[in-house]
């Protein structure tokens, strides 16, 4: 297997390359003046199966058109196998159709990536599962929150309750709870599909005296982190951290979150931000060993 850094996640990429032993195949990249990306594999591909590790979050359709351009350069170059590891899998929210009128668009990022040569794909908590079920080649959907509540175990947190923002999310803090420890619970969370804004209420959770840790998939405006850690200083919480395996963090998040009273982000590197404080290189190395040796 050889692994190609894809422009959004050369980091990652190259730290998967070292814990994993595999070559690397870098690419030349640039965007011409008009906008366009241009790519260029600078190593053989020939025969091998290979890895392409590119992340897409914003710019979006930047990141997603440069990952379509290196699998399709790469079977071009006679790869027999691709896999496309995508950390923040784009677009995975716009899964279902809501209003009459709408695409699931997901389903068009799939199809795009299969006419451009990827034979499966790896990524990290995505969204929505049901996402997945829209992909035509086979794709593997890993959790990095035993990572995330690894961290927090490590810095002397064991026991922290594990709080998810809404009930969808719970199986996210259960996961966390496993290693923490500590209680769990959920929030509840209401979205007007029409404006998209969401209201969310405490429920009967007992958090009085407790440090909890608010794990998510995504950040992304901070709004729905700023809400919880509001109900949970109410009812008592002692500290209140956030935790997320994709910061997005969009605009002001990040500030927002932390006048909020939440006293610091932890992500992951599948979103390069300030806040990537735990690295996905070990989850994606030890899955692309696994599909080394099966
Ligand atoms: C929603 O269901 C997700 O799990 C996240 O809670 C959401 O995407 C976070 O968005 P924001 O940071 O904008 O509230």
């Amino acid at each position: 297997m050889k692994l190609i850094p894809g422009p959004a996640s050369i980091e990652l990429g190259e730290k998967i390359a070292e814990l994993s032993g595999l070559e690397r195949v870098n690419v030349a990249y640039k965007v011409f003046p008009d906008g366009e990306n241009y790519i260029r594999l600078e190593g053989s591909v020939q025969k091998a199966h290979v890895a392409i590790v590119q992340t897409t979050s914003a710019p979006q359709d930047t990141n997603l058109m440069q990952l379509a351009f290196i699998a399709a350069a790469a079977k071009r170059n006679g790869a027999r196998k691709i896999t496309a590891v995508i950390p923040y899998l784009a677009y995975a929210r716009q899964d279902k159709i809501f209003l009459q009128g709408e695409n699931a668009n997901i389903e068009t990022v799939a199809a795009m990536l299969n006419t451009a040569g990827v034979d499966e794909m790896i990524t990290v908590n995505v969204h929505a599962e049901g996402a997945l079920a829209r992909f035509s080649f086979p794709a593997l959907n890993l959790t990095a929150i035993p990572l995330l509540a690894e961290h927090f175990v490590r810095r002397g947190f064991k026991g922290a309750f594990a709080l998810a923002p809404d009930k969808g999310a719970m199986y996210i803090a259960e996961q966390a709870q496993q290693v923490l420890g500590g209680g769990a619970g959920h929030l509840e969370k209401q979205r007007d599909r029409q404006t998209g804004q969401t209201t969310q209420t405490g429920g009967s959770l007992d958090v009085k005296g407790q440090i909890v840790i608010i794990f998510d998939d995504i950040i992304s405006t901070g709004g729905t982190i700023v809400g919880a850690a509001r109900i949970l200083l109410e009812q008592g919480a002692t500290q209140v951290f956030a935790a997320c395996v994709h910061p997005l963090l969009i605009g002001d998040a990040e500030k927002r979150i932390l006048d909020a009273g939440v006293k610091e982000i932890v992500g992951t590197d599948s979103v390069p931000r300030r806040a990537s404080k735990v690295s996905l290189a070990s989850l994606i190395s030890n899955s692309l060993r696994a599909k080394q040796s099966g």
